[in-house]
């Protein structure tokens, strides 16, 4: 089966077994023919991969769907099945007026794959409306479920990327809103984009639609051209080593974390390699956000991983500091 609708970058790969599912049941029967005891790997909208050879195992294609909620006092809790596209649940959230998701309005991918790299934009994180997910556990074949806390969230991160990395099938999501959140307006580009529209007290449709905007000026739509967001994490630095570089860098962009730790933006530091809108064959590095990379047409995911080592070389000769991946490379 080939994979070049099913990844966001569009590169031609195929798997020896591809199975779409629409019913959380046919995971139990997968795993009683035995299918989970050899490779497979689980894909959602498919926006946070990169294939850099034929995949030799199964697929799990994810598309069970619905969306329903629930009201108790200030809170309601809205429960999505992980097939169902992110930015569908954001709106349906907008519609019904429940204050949350607004921040995270356009982020490409599924429900399901939401908890797995905490996914953020804007100053929001899922971490902060994650209520709990239901699962399948690929070793037992038992469903189970996971509160925020077991999921262990951090930057970019969670268990179902590290301790239990390709375990547990998510099989839904359920997330609790404050009907009486506040909005968060305070990242630096959404400001100015409201600002310029003359909004002072933003709905939370509005936020919406000032993060899409702002997202389409600046990210390439995976629909026109093949990317999958940002390629790197953001590095996480300590105090000591932030100082120092700040010394020779004074215009480092960078986010204060906790104890010190400072986050810097990747995006710039790519760039100051000289590496945004470069293009080496069929690979691009986008030209308004540089931590992004594209697939002019017929690269293939080995040449993009190329791209990225050097870039990742790159970097580290410069300013010592190694980015890691966020795309998941297989
Ligand atoms: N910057 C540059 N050059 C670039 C890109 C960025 O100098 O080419 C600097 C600028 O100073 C800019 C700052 O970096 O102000 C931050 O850039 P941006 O607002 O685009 O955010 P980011 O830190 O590069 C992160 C997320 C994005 C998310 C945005 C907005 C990661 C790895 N990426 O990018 O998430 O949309 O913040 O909140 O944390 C994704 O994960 O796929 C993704 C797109």
């Amino acid at each position: 089966v080939s994979l070049k609708a099913f990844n966001t970058f569009g590169i031609e790969a195929s798997a020896q077994r591809y199975i779409h599912i629409t019913d959380e049941s046919s995971l139990t029967d997968l795993f009683q023919q035995g299918y989970f005891n050899s490779t497979f790997f689980v894909l959602g909208g498919g926006s946070n991969v990169l294939f850099t050879q034929d995949f030799e195992g199964l697929i799990v294609h994810i598309g069970n769907k619905g969306i329903q909620h629930f009201i108790q006092g200030s809170q309601v809790f809205v429960t999505a099945a992980a097939g169902e596209v992110w930015n569908d649940l954001v709106w349906y959230c907008i519609d019904h007026d429940f204050p949350g998701m607004e921040n995270l309005a356009l982020i490409p991918g599924t429900v399901g794959a939401s908890p797995i790299q905490n996914i953020g934009a804007y100053g929001t994180e899922l971490m902060n409306i994650f209520y709990s997910c239901r699962a399948f556990d690929t070793q037992t074949g038992e469903f189970v479920t996971f509160s925020n806390e077991a999921c262990q969230f951090s930057y970019r991160d969670s268990i179902f990327k590290n301790q239990h990395k390709g375990r547990y099938i998510i099989c839904s999501v359920t997330y609790q809103l404050p009907l009486f959140g506040e909005i968060n307006s305070s990242y630096g580009a959404i400001n100015g984009e409201l600002a310029k529209r003359n909004i002072s007290q933003p709905s939370i449709k509005d936020m919406a639609e000032v993060v899409s905007f702002i997202r389409i000026e600046k990210l390439p739509d995976p629909s026109t051209v093949g990317n999958a967001g940002s390629f790197f994490k953001n590095p996480i630095v300590s105090a000591e080593t932030f100082s120092q570089l700040q010394k020779q860098f004074p215009d480092i962009v960078h986010y204060p974390m906790n104890e010190g730790q400072q986050k810097l933006a990747a995006g710039w530091l790519i760039e100051q390699c000289g590496w945004k809108g470069k293009q080496v064959g069929e690979v691009a590095v986008w030209k308004n956000q540089a931590l992004v990379l594209t697939n002019k047409g017929e690269a293939t995911g080995a040449q993009i991983f190329q791209v990225s080592s050097n870039i990742v070389d790159d970097v580290f000769a410069k300013f010592g500091v190694k980015l890691e991946r966020e795309v998941n490379i297989l």
